[in-house]
C-alpha cells in the first residue's frame, strides 16, 4: 500500500508557487491577490476562509477576506462581488459557500467576473472544464487530478467509480478522469444515494473517488485488492482533545487501507491539494492565463 500524501505534496507545490511569485514580484508586477467574502458566523466556513488566507501569505500572495453580516441582503452581497470585479488591484474572488438561505449563491457565482471566478464555479469556466478548454479547475477536482499525476497512478484505462455528484466534486470529478488525458482515459461510472447494489459497482473499480459526505461510508467488502482510493471526506466528529473535534474521511481507512495499491488520509490527504489548487489558480489568475 502506498500513501497518497497530500500534506506532503502539497508543501512541494507550495514551494513552486511561492518561487512563481517571487519571480513576478522581482519582474515588477504586482502580488498576486486573492480576495474572499465570508458572510455570516458559520465555524467551518471560518475556518476554511482563515486556511485560504494564511496560504496566501505562505506564498507571498495578497489576501484581502471581508467579512459581512448575516443579514446582508442579496443586491448588497452582488454590489459587493461587483466592487471585486472592477478593483484591478484584486486578481481572484471566492465566495465563501454556503450563503444565507434568502441569498440566491448562483446569482452571485454568475456575477463573478469568470476571469477572476479561481472557485471555478462560473457555468463558463465549468463549460470550458467540460469542453477540456484552459479554465480554473474547481479546488478538490483539481487537487486529485494533480495528487494522481504527482505519484503517477496509472489511470488509462482503468474503471472509476466517483462517488457522489456534487457540482463541486462528483461531477468535475468524473468529467476530469473521462478526458482524453493523463490523468484521464478512464471508464467512468458515477453513483449517488439513488444508485441501486452501490457495492457491486465499487468491487468492479480500479479507482475509487469517495465523495458522497458519510463517514467511513467505504468499507474493506466493498474494495477490491489493488484499487486506488481517494477519500475527499471531511466530517467532523466530537472527540476529546483541544479544538473537540477529529475529522473523519468518508473511507474506513484502516481496514481499506491494506487492500489498496495506493490510498489517500484523512488528514493529509485531499484537503491540503484542495488548498493548494486555489494558490495555483489565483497565479493563474495573476498571469492572465484562465
Ligand atoms: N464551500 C465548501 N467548499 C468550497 C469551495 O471550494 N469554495 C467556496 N467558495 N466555498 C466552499
Amino acid at each position: 500500500m502506498n500513501l497518497l500524501d497530500g500534506k506532503a505534496t502539497a508543501a512541494q507545490m507550495k514551494q513552486e508557487i511561492a518561487q512563481s511569485v517571487l519571480e513576478i514580484k522581482n519582474s515588477g508586477k504586482r502580488t498576486p491577490h486573492l480576495a474572499a467574502i465570508l458572510v455570516g458566523n458559520d465555524g467551518a466556513s471560518e475556518t476554511y476562509v482563515n486556511s485560504k488566507e494564511k496560504d496566501c501569505h505562505e506564498v507571498g500572495m495578497s489576501s484581502t477576506v471581508l467579512r459581512f453580516p448575516e443579514t446582508i441582503t442579496e443586491a448588497e452581497l452582488l454590489q459587493e462581488v461587483v466592487k471585486i470585479n472592477n478593483n484591478k488591484d484584486i486578481d481572484g474572488l471566492i465566495v465563501q459557500l454556503p450563503l444565507p438561505k434568502h441569498i440566491n449563491e448562483q446569482k452571485i457565482i454568475e456575477t463573478i467576473n469568470p476571469d477572476k471566478d479561481v472557485d471555478g464555479f462560473h457555468p463558463l469556466n465549468v463549460g470550458h472544464m467540460v469542453t477540456g478548454l484552459p479554465t480554473y479547475v474547481s479546488a478538490t477536482p483539481d487537487g486529485i487530478m494533480e495528487l494522481l499525476a504527482r505519484y503517477k497512478v496509472e489511470t488509462a484505462g482503468k474503471h472509476c467509480v466517483v462517488i457522489g455528484r456534487s457540482n463541486i466534486v462528483g461531477r468535475p470529478m468524473s468529467n476530469l478522469l473521462s478526458q482524453k488525458a493523463n490523468p484521464g482515459d478512464c471508464t467512468v461510472t458515477i453513483c449517488h444515494s439513488r444508485t441501486k447494489d452501490l457495492k457491486a459497482f465499487c468491487l468492479q473499480a480500479d479507482i475509487i473517488i469517495a465523495a458522497l459526505g458519510k463517514a467511513e461510508f467505504l468499507t474493506a467488502d466493498m474494495v477490491r485488492e489493488g484499487a486506488v482510493v481517494v477519500d475527499v471526506g471531511i466530517t467532523r466528529v466530537p472527540a476529546q482533545n483541544k479544538s473537540g473535534f477529529k475529522l473523519l474521511g468518508d473511507v474506513k481507512f484502516d481496514e481499506v487501507a491494506p487492500k489498496c495499491s495506493y490510498i489517500t488520509p484523512v488528514p493529509g490527504g485531499v484537503g491540503p491539494m484542495t488548498r493548494v489548487s486555489l494558490l495555483k489558480n489565483t497565479l493563474k489568475a495573476a498571469r492572465g492565463l484562465r
